[in-house]
Parts: C-alpha cells; structure tokens; sequence
C-alpha cells in the first residue's frame, strides 16, 4: 500500500515508517517537525535503506496537504500529527483543540477531495480517564479528565460519525497504552524536548547523567509497592500494530477501535528495577507528591486486538528498557 504518515517523523511515527517499509509499503511522511526532528527520518533511512520522502507540511495547512495528495495516490493516512502532553494542555486549552481537534478535520477532509477513505488514528486509553476496573476493554466508559483527553475523544468521536455517514471511511481507532523503549538498532527512539513528562524518558536522561534524580509521583497510591501501575509497551510492537491496522482496512475491513496494549501492568518502582538491572546504571530516587490527574492503576485488555488483527505485543518490560537504554546512550542529547 502507498500511506501517507502524518507525524512520521515523531516517536511512534518514526518506528511505524520503519515497520511500513520492512513490511513492502511506500510511505510518505507529512510532518511540520513542531515537536519532532528531520533527523529521525535520515536514521530511518539509515536503517531501512530507503530515501523517505517528507513534505514539511502542518496537517493544519489544508492547500499544502492537498498539494501533498495531489503527487501521490495514496491507499491510506497514518495519523500522529498531534500534541500529547497533559500538562501542557491545561496552559494551553486552543492550542491542543486546534492542533489535535482542527488538524484532524483538515486531514479527513483533504482525505475526501483526494479520495483517499482508509484512516488510522492515535489515540490514547486516556479516553478511559480513571477506570473503574482492569484489564480495560474497549466497551469500557469513556471520560477523560485533560484538555488533552477531550481532543483525543471528541476525534473519535468525529471519526466515528463520519465513518457511519460515508461509505467510503474506513478507520482504524488505536488507543495506545504506555509506548516505549525504542528501535533495537538505537538510532531512533524517544527525544522529548524540555523535561520529560513520561517515565521511560525521564529514567533515561538521569541514568545518562542529564538529570540527578527521578522523582516517584506518590507513593501511596493502593498499589502492590504504592506507586503508579501502567501498560507499558514496547514502540516496535506498537509500530507493527499500525501495520496490520492499515493492512486490515486495505483488506476491506470496517472501522473499528482496538487497545494496544499488553495487558500487563508494571509499577513505577518495577520499571525503575528492570531498568537498572538491564543497563547497569543506579537511577537515584526520591518520592514526591502525587502528580494531579494520575490514576493509581490501569492496563488494557489486548483481546480484541489479538481476535481482529491477529496482533500482540511480544516484548516484555526488560527489552522496553534494554532498547530505550541503547538509544539514550548512542544518543545521550537526543536528535542534535
Ligand atoms: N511518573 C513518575 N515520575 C515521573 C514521570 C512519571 O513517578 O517523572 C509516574 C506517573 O506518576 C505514573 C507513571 O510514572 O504512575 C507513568 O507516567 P507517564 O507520565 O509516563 O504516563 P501516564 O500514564 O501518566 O500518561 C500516559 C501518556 C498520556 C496518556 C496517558 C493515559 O503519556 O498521553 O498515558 O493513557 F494520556
């Protein structure tokens, strides 16, 4: 299949480009490089062996995005092209509506002028806001408690209306659990700008020396060690999720909504252990207080991934460590 891949060049983008092509797919990558560097895409092409063609182009610039579909017949639209921070979102409400909201609509709607009717998009078990129970099935109420959760379902929401009133959409709805770790090569991984937000990448620049501590959000949550119980899952398994998504459209399949996850939930603590015990490095801790918003506990069900799309996640939390650690040492400034 010919995929257009908004936000390709980001961290989850980036690992699915590779997928793609490993898997025989043309791929052209849109993405405005706001929150992301032309540089993952020459380390793609370094491991892949493949020229990636980027249009730098913001999903929010309809003429450009249908200067884009008019070079290209594409088959499908891989969708990252989104801000996804929590925080960030309660300073800056519009900015995520626009982005994340607005953006999505401007692509659906050149995706309808070019012709184009197969979208794949992200989104995040932050739909289920706090759940009141795991493993989390996709039947599961929907609330969200940021900004940000509010973007992420009321694009679902769009997505599933237009696919009920046109025919002609076909979309792929992942919700994605906790994404880590990175491509087993090194080159690309994760390279958040300014302080980390998430775990994995906030444990990675202590232990390479960019930061002297971690600090544990809470400790007293009702937990089996007190702190914050995820679904971490390794960006490769999440990466080959996209493509079998985009394949099953391509293959007629309806729309549908999945988890990606891997339906095992590890603490804080224990991610901090398996990191230290895979790179040999001591994270120095120190407990501070809950973070506002975070929920004490949740991981998926990845059932219906597993019946649908014959996916599921094959590495466990010491390769998510081993692969983030690698490329956080190849690469201890990230992207520079
Ligand atoms: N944590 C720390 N210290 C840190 C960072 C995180 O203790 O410096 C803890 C958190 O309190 C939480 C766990 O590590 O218990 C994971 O936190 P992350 O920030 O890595 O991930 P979240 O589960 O909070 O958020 C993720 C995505 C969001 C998404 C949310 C719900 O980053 O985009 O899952 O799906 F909205």
């Amino acid at each position: 299949m010919k995929v257009m891949v908004c936000g390709g060049a980001g961290y989850i983008g980036s690992h699915t480009v590779v997928e793609l092509i490993a898997s025989g797919h043309a791929v052209v990558v849109v993405d405005s490089h706001a929150n992301s560097s032309p540089k993952a895409l020459e380390r793609v092409e370094r491991i892949t062996g493949e020229k990636v063609e980027n249009a730098c182009v913001d999903v929010r610039d309809a003429a450009a995005l249908a200067g884009v579909f008019s070079r290209h017949d594409f088959d499908a639209v891989i969708h990252f092209a989104a801000l996804k921070s929590v925080g960030e979102s309660w300073q800056k409400p519009l900015t995520y509506f626009d982005n994340n909201i607005s953006g999505t609509i401007v692509l659906m709607q050149e995706m309808a002028r070019a012709g184009v009717g197969k979208f794949v998009f992200s989104s995040s078990a932050t739909v289920y806001g706090a759940p009141d129970f795991s493993p989390i099935p996709e039947s599961a109420a929907l609330r969200t408690a940021s900004p940000y959760g509010r973007t992420k379902l009321i694009a679902e929401e769009l997505i599933e209306e237009l696919s009920h009133v046109d025919p002609g959409f076909k979309a792929a709805v992942l919700r994605y659990f906790n994404p880590v770790g990175a491509h087993q090569s090194g080159l690309i991984g994760e390279d958040p700008s300014g302080t980390p937000n998430n775990l994995m990448p906030y444990i990675c620049q202590v232990a390479v020396g960019r930061r002297p501590y971690l600090q544990i959000f809470g400790n007293d949550y009702p937990t089996r060690d007190g702190t914050g119980v995820r679904d971490y899952v390794h960006v490769v398994d999440l990466a080959r999720a996209h493509v079998r998504a985009v394949e099953h459209l391509g293959k007629g399949g309806e729309t549908f909504t999945v988890n990606l996850g891997t339906g095992c939930g590890h603490s804080v603590l224990e991610v901090v252990a398996a990191f230290e015990r895979v790179s040999g490095r001591q994270v120095p801790l120190s407990y501070a207080p809950r973070r506002a918003g975070d929920v004490a506990e949740y991981f998926a069900s990845p059932e219906l991934a597993r019946r649908l799309l014959g996916w599921k996640a094959e590495y466990d939390l010491d390769r998510m460590c081993e692969d983030a650690w690698r490329w956080q040492s190849m690469s201890p400034d990230g992207y520079v």
